[in-house]
């Protein structure tokens, strides 16, 4: 495995504990080395069925679709069709709606791949056990953005996957102007004189002055993360590259037991990994021979560039996730959606902020303001009214195929969480990013809310998943 590059490594002292449960873990990257493995040639060997180009939605079902409804739109996505039956809701951009909330039991359902190239959805259908044959997406899902579809229940977290093709909608305009920023004292760097700042739209001309920002722009969702158990984390990373083509653009991995050593890290994780490891997907994949506990995957866009990251994996060890009496189960960790700039982020945080703190919402801060170092973007976290974590984010690295991948050792997380800048593990608070049951309102759902949450059975939303996966739609 070739090193071509390796950053200045700071002081023993300079490392740092992590915290178990947070997105810190991965974000510690080491004791100072960062092995960038440069090139499309260090990348897996594999040959996927298909290559997505992006995440196109996710769905949940939610007992109270007024309640969320409330929250969508605090969040700033715009609310395009509903009834007394779901919420479709989208960004600026995309290319169609890109959050779905069912009414039914509060759980998380899925999500669906965009793909550039409608054949890959019949290799899907060949190949996937399970999977749909292709269809042109039925209903109102047909009516609002068009396309095709296939869908299947994936075989690692019984999650309900789908792949679409061909979607559209038209752009929509920003609320707000761009926003320009003085930079440091060139002339050329600064706003022009005279011009009043106003990310808020406070100073429209009729004079309205709103003083509250209200909802950020939302452009499109972003990445999708899941927290999965150990070693069946590896299968679903393999599922994803095999069948999605992604690539990893950064993991990590813990180097030693004694890496867990006087943290609150769960002791058995590097045990488990060993276990569960050396990472056994493919030869050069990731670290070799080590147990690879995260992974940041992207798009295979070839010289076209993308986000850092659409898809995430990390281990979850965490009983707190696990339905009464059974095993840990896959998770929701978050599910991300840009906005259009710093100022949108903190524009997303107050609103939620002040609705949960005035208006007594359910809406709880999971994780923010800050700037993560891998992928780099603005990040601001919180729990929905059922615990699934969204997040708003900006700014974030992109990449082509030629960027190759890098790896990290999980031996240290600092103070900062290894942020560029942001809140501390102590300022944080809740930050539980392992699934729903992290929020502190998951001890107030009833049991059966509790089990729908943290199980990965559906069973009881086996009537909606048949009706979402009815080819002609009814
Ligand atoms: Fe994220």
């Amino acid at each position: 495995m070739a090193k071509s590059t390796v950053n200045a490594p700071p002081t023993a002292a300079d490392v740092i504990q992590f915290v178990d449960r947070d997105l810190d873990l991965f974000e510690g990257i080491n004791d100072g080395e960062e092995h960038h493995l440069a090139g499309g040639e260090s990348l897996p060997p594999i040959e996927p069925l298909t290559k997505a180009w992006d995440v196109a939605y996710i769905r949940f079902s939610v007992p109270d679709l007024d309640l969320y409804e409330r929250w969508v739109t605090d969040f700033g996505l715009k609310i395009i069709y509903k009834d007394d039956q779901v919420i479709y809701s989208r960004g600026l951009q995309g290319d169609g709606f890109c959050h779905v909330a069912h009414k039914g039991p509060a759980k998380f359902l899925g999500f669906a791949m965009m793909m550039r190239d409608e054949k890959d959805l019949r290799v899907l259908q060949e190949n996937i056990e399970g999977c749909s044959t292709v269809h042109k997406i039925p209903g109102i899902e047909g009516k609002l953005c068009g396309g095709s579809r296939v869908s299947f229940i994936d075989p690692v977290c019984n999650l309900l996957i789908e792949a679409v093709h061909g979607r559209s909608i038209d752009e929509l305009p920003p609320t707000r102007d761009r926003v320009e920023y003085n930079y440091g004292s060139k002339e050329n760097y600064r706003r022009p004189a005279n011009k009043l700042q106003d990310t808020s739209g406070n100073r429209a001309a009729d004079g309205s002055n709103t003083v509250h920002p209200g909802p950020p722009d939302v452009l499109k969702i972003g990445h999708v993360v899941l927290s999965i158990p150990v070693g069946p984390h590896h299968k679903m990373m393999a599922f994803m590259m095999e069948t999605f083509g992604l690539l990893p653009s950064d993991s990590a991995y813990f180097e030693s037991p004694k890496s867990t050593e006087g943290h609150s890290v769960n002791p058995g994780m590097f045990d488990m990994l060993q276990k569960a490891g050396p990472s056994p997907i493919y030869p050069g994949t990731f670290a070799e021979g080590e147990a690879t506990y995260a992974c940041f995957f992207r798009c295979d866009r070839g010289e076209v560039p993308t986000d850092h990251h659409t898809f995430f994996i990390l281990s979850l060890m965490d009983k707190k996730q696990a339905p009464v009496g059974g095993d840990i189960n896959p998770q929701l960790s978050h599910v991300s959606f840009e906005v259009s700039n710093l100022d949108d982020v903190w524009r997303g945080h107050m609103q939620l902020k002040t609705k949960a703190e005035f208006k007594d919402e359910r809406y709880e801060i999971a994780w923010g303001v800050g700037r993560h170092v891998l992928g780099s973007h603005i990040y601001d976290y919180w729990h929905d009214p059922y615990g699934h974590v969204h997040e708003h984010m900006s700014d974030g690295d992109r990449m082509t195929r030629s960027f190759g991948q890098r790896i990290h050792k999980m031996s240290g997380l600092g103070p900062n969480g290894h942020n560029q800048w942001g809140p501390t593990v102590r300022d944080s608070g809740i930050r539980n990013l392992d699934g729903p049951a992290g929020a502190s309102f998951y001890e107030d759902f009833d049991h059966d809310t509790q089990q729908s949450l943290v199980d990965r059975n559906l069973d009881n939303v086996s009537e909606l998943i048949e009706r979402i996966r009815d080819t002609n739609g009814r």
